[in-house]
């Protein structure tokens, strides 16, 4: 089925069970600790050996020997593998570094081999018997110093990464320069880790030349591909099996070392191999939101109006590896005739760079949010009538485009009556209660909406149930839920009459979990699979297929009704793909974020008192799980803003600071309140469930709406994250 024209009313817009708040399916599994997860997996592969993985201990060299005859010599051990006894291995296409690494070494804590043994303590002790002698090479970990020589690179998301290296509208040099009011500013993001709760995991298991793992991914198609590649096995002989994640945040987008140290392991050790990469390791192994240093100049008209804009970006990857895309959201969130955003991309030898929650927009919004701050500022302005003065309802850089829809203002307005902005006190550092300074700040939120091709299976049984089946994942996000209401509404049936299969690569190929595009996505994909199933049950039946109704299990036409499992046995599958409407109309989602913080005045600590957010973000398809997406990402946020950071040792290129007991996130105590409202305005060009994206929409802007607030409640303005209290003493 092909979505080249915006969506009528179709069977979704009933709302029976579509848009209402609905309890997790999964939850009673998940909370009583029935899911299994990968690692869990004791049902497929009872006679599994365990692997642990030895990592590198050097950024970059050359690994000149292994020494493994004493780890060889260890009780229970099985097998080793390395580069060596590996054979030819090729790479990814997601993949910049290599996952088994050797001779030569690319980043810290590579993978160089893996002990294979009868349990997982033995391969432990024997892995630590594994001497490495290395010849350490000079690499590059420092983003500021390598910045300068680093060349501009075109935006990987704008027209295939083929546009411009720079992209101009207007003469921005001119028109900033003569501007009355402006600012030009430097605002720095730091490494940041996913830290997902369930660690990268994989059971692998060979049957011949066919090889299935049980793993933890968010992206089954793409991942069986690389798998394949990887090993060199035509991708029908592999086997993906990812039913539940605990988590992925962009980190289990891609083939990572464990699937590929379990699989080799696996086949040098003639039965099943299970490996996780232990939590210390997964920061320096696995990928990372890359740190950024980002300059805004921004000029003004008297009255408020952006003339000119300029947003510049800087970051760093392994050769081969691409830029952190914080200018995104620049190109499209506000008005200004005169424009310019460009990146850069250094060379570094830290661990691969690669996509985290809202990648781009995130740590771009953290920039780009205080700048229209500090103009507010400069303007006299309140901040939130800045922004909706410069609001823009079509690209401004391609004018004759509009957005499919955009409501801002609303998400601003609505935000700043209902968190009482009118309190807010311009003049900072004004507002006392008892030690602390309080504060208030806003940002905008901004993220794209990406649809993607996306399939399903669809079929009745004998007592009614209608099962779906596809490789979609649920990372936690509530995608079980979403299917199976998709289902229930389009067939007519209850949710608990829904049964849903997810996350195997023999089912039909979804659009994964990434980009926020998977809700809209993967049902959009149960949606064309569910049309096509109606028309085989009415033709089945007997029935006018354009005048029938899918109710409380009866089909109904005129009036005549059989019952839905009278077609027990039929199944459809179908693929939602995209025509050009995505061209014609800029397709985002959007949010009014507000924060309320204390900081004590004594001792400088900040503690967040209350939290908005106001979405955008079409049609709304569960409101209880886009809710805990969004106030998740809050959380994210809060992270973001006050606590993570991946601390850079530039002499030997690692991160410092790789488990949880140093790389700080928010706990519960942390997010005292946290508010989120929809809009829930349906949007007829995204698909026919007219939903978007709204995962990664709560987090954009979190980070630059707490640094308003803390310089409402200080008058220190902190423009380098994490803002840790040293930094505004
Ligand atoms: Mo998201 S960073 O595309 O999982």
């Amino acid at each position: 089925m092909k979505f080249d024209t915006p969506a009528g009313t179709n069977p979704i817009d009933q709302g029976k069970v579509v848009g209402r708040p609905t309890p997790r399916i999964d939850g009673p599994l998940k909370t009583s600790g029935r899911a299994p997860y990968a690692y869990e997996r004791h049902d497929v592969a009872e006679n599994a050996a365990y692997g642990v993985i030895v990592h590198a201990g050097i950024a970059k060299g050359r690994l000149n020997a292994l020494h493994l005859d004493e780890a060889k010599a260890a009780p229970g051990v099985v097998t080793i593998v390395t580069a060596d006894t590996a054979g030819k291995l090729g790479k990814g296409n997601m993949n910049t570094a290599k996952l088994l690494g050797g001779p030569e070494i690319d980043h810290y804590h590579q993978a160089i081999a893996l002990v294979v043994a009868e349990t997982f303590e033995q391969a432990r002790a024997a892995a630590n018997l594994v001497r490495a002698d290395y010849a350490r090479g000079q690499g590059k970990y420092d983003l500021e110093a390598a910045l300068p020589g680093a060349p501009p690179v075109p935006d990987p998301n704008a027209n295939d990464g083929k546009g411009p290296k720079i992209d101009k509208v207007g003469d921005f040099e001119r028109f900033f320069a003569s501007a009355p009011v402006k600012l030009d500013q430097k605002y720095t993001t730091p490494d940041q880790s996913h830290a997902m709760m369930e660690p990268f995991a994989t059971i692998a298991a060979w049957k011949g030349d066919e090889l299935t793992v049980w793993t933890s991914n968010q992206m089954i198609n793409w991942t069986k591909g690389d798998l394949a590649k990887t090993l060199g096995l035509p991708k029908e002989k592999v086997r993906l099996d990812s039913p539940y994640v605990g988590g992925g945040f962009g980190g289990k987008l891609f083939l990572r070392a464990d699937a590929v140290m379990a699989a080799l392991g696996a086949r040098q050790a003639g039965r099943p191999v299970k490996v996780t990469i232990a939590r210390p390791m997964m920061a320096n192994n696995a990928t990372h939101r890359p740190a950024t240093i980002q300059r805004i100049r921004i000029g003004c008209d008297k009255d408020g109006t952006i003339t000119a804009i300029a947003h510049e970006s800087g970051s760093g990857d392994l050769p081969g590896g691409g830029p952190e895309t914080a200018v995104s959201q620049t190109k499209l969130l506000y008005a200004g005739a005169h424009r310019m955003t460009a990146m850069k991309l250094a060379v570094l030898d830290l661990p691969e760079g690669n996509a985290m929650r809202a990648p781009g927009e995130a740590p771009g919004l953290m920039a780009l949010e205080i700048a229209m701050d500090e103009m507010a500022e400069k303007l006299g302005m309140d901040p939130v009538q800045f922004r909706i003065k410069n609001d823009t309802m079509v690209d401004p850089e391609k004018p004759e485009r509009k957005f499919s829809q955009r409501h801002l203002v609303q998400c601003l307005n609505d935000g700043a009556q209902r968190f009482g902005w009118s309190r807010r006190n311009a003049k900072p550092a004004q507002v006392r209660d008892g030690r602390w300074l309080v504060g208030m700040g806003v940002a905008s939120g901004f993220r794209n909406n990406m649809n993607q091709k996306s399939a399903a299976r669809v079929g009745i049984d004998k007592q009614g149930m209608v099962t779906v089946a596809t490789d979609m994942t649920d990372i936690g996000t509530g995608t079980y839920t979403i299917v199976a209401q998709t289902a229930a509404e389009m067939m007519g049936v209850p949710i608990d009459s829904v049964n849903v299969l997810l996350g195997d690569s023999s089912f039909p190929v979804s659009a994964g979990s990434g980009g926020q595009w998977g809700g809209n996505s993967s049902t959009a994909g149960v949606y064309a699979a569910c049309m096509k199933l109606r028309e085989a049950v009415a033709q089945k039946l007997g029935f006018n297929a354009t005048d029938v109704t899918f109710a409380n299990g009866k089909v109904t036409s005129g009036n005549r009704s059989a019952d839905l499992k009278d077609a027990a046995g039929l199944s459809a599958e179908e693929t939602m793909e995209y025509g050009d409407l995505a061209k014609q109309y800029q397709q985002s989602t959007f949010a009014g974020h507000f924060v309320e913080v204390g900081v004590d005045a004594y001792t400088g600590e900040i503690r967040i008192r209350r939290m908005l957010a106001v979405c955008d973000a079409g049609r709304i398809i569960n409101p209880t799980s886009a809710r805990s997406q969004v106030i998740g990402a809050m959380t994210m946020g809060v992270g973001a803003a006050l606590m993570e950071e991946l601390a850079v040792d530039k002499r030997f290129g690692f991160f410092v600071n790789h488990d949880l007991a140093t790389y700080e996130v928010p706990v519960h105590a942390d997010i005292p309140h946290q508010e989120v409202v929809f809009l829930d305005y349906p949007d007829d060009t995204t698909s026919p469930m007219k939903a978007k994206g709204v995962g990664e929409l709560g987090l954009c802007g979190v980070g630059a709406a707490i640094a308003n607030a803390i310089y409402n409640a200080t008058g220190v303005r902190v423009r380098d994250y994490p803002i840790t209290l040293e930094k505004h003493l």
